[in-house]
């Protein structure tokens, strides 16, 4: 053997995890089966096993799994205080047992489910900062002797150094997503600008629900800042130091979003190799944001309708029932009594969420907020741009106000980002802005066209509203107007959209 660290680990093998630690191709799974197949190649163990301890379940999941009957083993979970590592788990202290058998701690579920005999364990727990988040254990030595006492030591460096890695990638994770909430706490992108009386009674609604648990309906057209009222609700309640966990239902067919809900068990279903959790857990102790509710399947709305009623829900291929506590905000611009006429949208559903309902105004309904919002914009745009003395100019802004903003904010907000850049650097104009007053408002309902014209006209328009409302996604706008994907295309290089 060569030389040691002063934890009796052979310098060599503590070099080769030193540089796996610093890696950053390898993944956290990938780093912690390398550290134990190296530690059970050491110390000339059968098998070996690193579990994780999930501090919500009090259960520990084996992360790691080696020897022949590793894969049998990782489907096992393990309360805490319960067996040899459920002991080492709830204690914290090392555990070295030269003889299973004659061991009252011994569990023998595991081996017996999968036929190999243990007779030797050497246990550890891993901690991070004496909080004990995991353990690792060496099943039998390959010589059929029993582990040593300094067996133990190396394992335990093993231990902390497999922690290490753990405490890492969770360090990142959480810095990253700290990171990302701060940047959008700080860019004044939640701020809702208006004050007509219809936004503020909503913005007034808003904060009422915003301490409260109860489920909330976003209704309104596109555009209206619907996403950007959910944010505020829940930024202006006590759950705004949890997550704010956004999903857009219609942006995956039903299998993806049940998944992505739910999450699912590692092996549940071909592909699914490691545990996922989904976005409800995620969501737990914050908000879950439901938006284009009305583009769910029938088959997922029965499944939201189920977890609403239970209050649990399972993973994909889990048994165990979760319970988290989330508050739920939906929404969606479709009219849902409509939906629900046509029996695309589940009217219990619809009484499920609909406990409070916000309606957000159309923008041609409060036109008095268009100069305030065109301000707005304009200040967004002009810092970004450089151009602190441009101005909107008269023209421009009666344009504005007579135009019926069929996308309401949101297309207004593109008027002006787009008239920032292609106008004169001064001074907004009316041609600047990519709205036609009057021929937009209503395509093709104009004296003197042909029937076909007209429809046509309109067809385009039409069109291209719902892919700059879909941000061009076609498959998305498709679902919108209720047309084939084909079809769109064929509309799309029709009118040379
Ligand atoms: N009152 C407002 N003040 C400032 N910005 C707003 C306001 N309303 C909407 N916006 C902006 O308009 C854009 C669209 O808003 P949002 O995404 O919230 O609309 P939506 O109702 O969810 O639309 P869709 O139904 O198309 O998803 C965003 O960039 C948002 O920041
Ligand atoms: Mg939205």
């Amino acid at each position: 053997m060569d030389a040691k660290t002063a934890h009796g680990l052979p310098i060599s093998y503590f070099r080769e995890i030193s540089t796996w630690l610093q890696s950053s191709i390898l993944k956290q799974d990938e780093l912690l089966e390398l550290i134990i197949n190296s530690a059970t190649r050491m110390m000339a163990a059968k098998a070996s096993s690193l579990l994780l301890l999930d501090e919500k379940s009090n259960k520990l999941f084996f992360k790691v799994a080696t020897g022949e009957k590793g894969s049998a083993v990782r489907q096992f979970q393990i309360n805490v205080g319960e067996g040899i590592v459920g002991y080492v788990a709830q204690t914290g202290e090392p555990l070295l047992i030269p003889d299973v058998s004659l061991d009252p701690r011994w569990d023998k579920r595991i081996s017996e489910h999968t036929g190999f005999k243990t007779r030797s364990i050497a246990c550890v727990p891993m901690k991070v900062d004496d909080r004990v988040i995991g353990v690792v254990e060496l099943i039998d030595k390959e010589n059929g002797t029993s582990f040593t006492q300094e067996d133990i030591k190396m394992l335990l460096s093993i231990a902390d150094l497999a922690s290490r890695a753990i405490h890492n990638a969770r360090e990142i994770d959480h810095f990253k997503r700290e990171n990302k909430d701060l940047k959008e706490e700080l860019s004044s992108k939640y701020k809702i600008v208006g004050d007509s009386k219809s936004i503020q009674t909503v913005i007034f609604d808003a904060l009422k629900v915003a301490n409260s648990k109860t489920t909330t309906l976003i209704l309104g057209e596109s555009g209206t800042g619907k996403e950007l009222l959910a944010r505020l609700i829940h930024q202006s309640g006590h759950r705004k130091t949890m997550p704010l966990i956004v999903l857009n239902c219609a942006a995956l067919p039903e299998t993806l979003l049940e998944d992505e809900l739910f999450g699912h068990e590692k092996g549940s279903y071909t592909g699914a190799i490691g545990k996922k959790v989904g976005k409800f857990e995620l969501a737990d102790d914050g908000t879950i944001f439901l938006d284009e509710i009305a583009e769910m399947s029938p088959g997922m709305q029965a499944k939201l309708l189920r977890v609403l009623q239970e209050g649990v829900f399972y993973r994909i291929g889990g048994t165990e029932p979760i319970t988290v506590d989330v508050r739920i905000i939906a929404a969606t611009n479709r009219d849902l009594p409509k939906e629900i006429a046509k029996e695309k949208f589940r009217e219990d559903l619809f009484y499920r969420l609909n406990v409070v309902q916000l309606q957000m105004p159309p923008l041609r309904d409060r036109r008095e907020d268009i100069p305030l919002l065109a301000k707005y914009f304009l200040d967004m745009f002009k810092v970004e741009t450089g151009l602190p003395n441009l101005v909107i100019s008269k023209d421009a802004m009666d344009k504005m106000m007579k135009y019926n903003w069929p996308g309401n904010v949101r297309e207004l907000r593109n008027a002006i980002e787009r008239a920032v850049v292609m106008g004169n650097r001064h001074e907004i104009m009316p041609e600047d802005l990519p709205i036609g007053a009057h021929e937009m408002e209503q395509p093709g309902l104009e004296f003197g066209l042909t029937l076909k014209d007209a429809l046509d006209k309109f067809k385009k328009e039409f069109v291209k509203i719902n892919l700059d409302h879909t941000g061009g996604n076609r498959s998305k706008a498709a679902k919108v107007m209720d047309i084939q994907r084909t079809y769109l295309s064929r509309l799309i290089s029709q009118y040379n959209l």
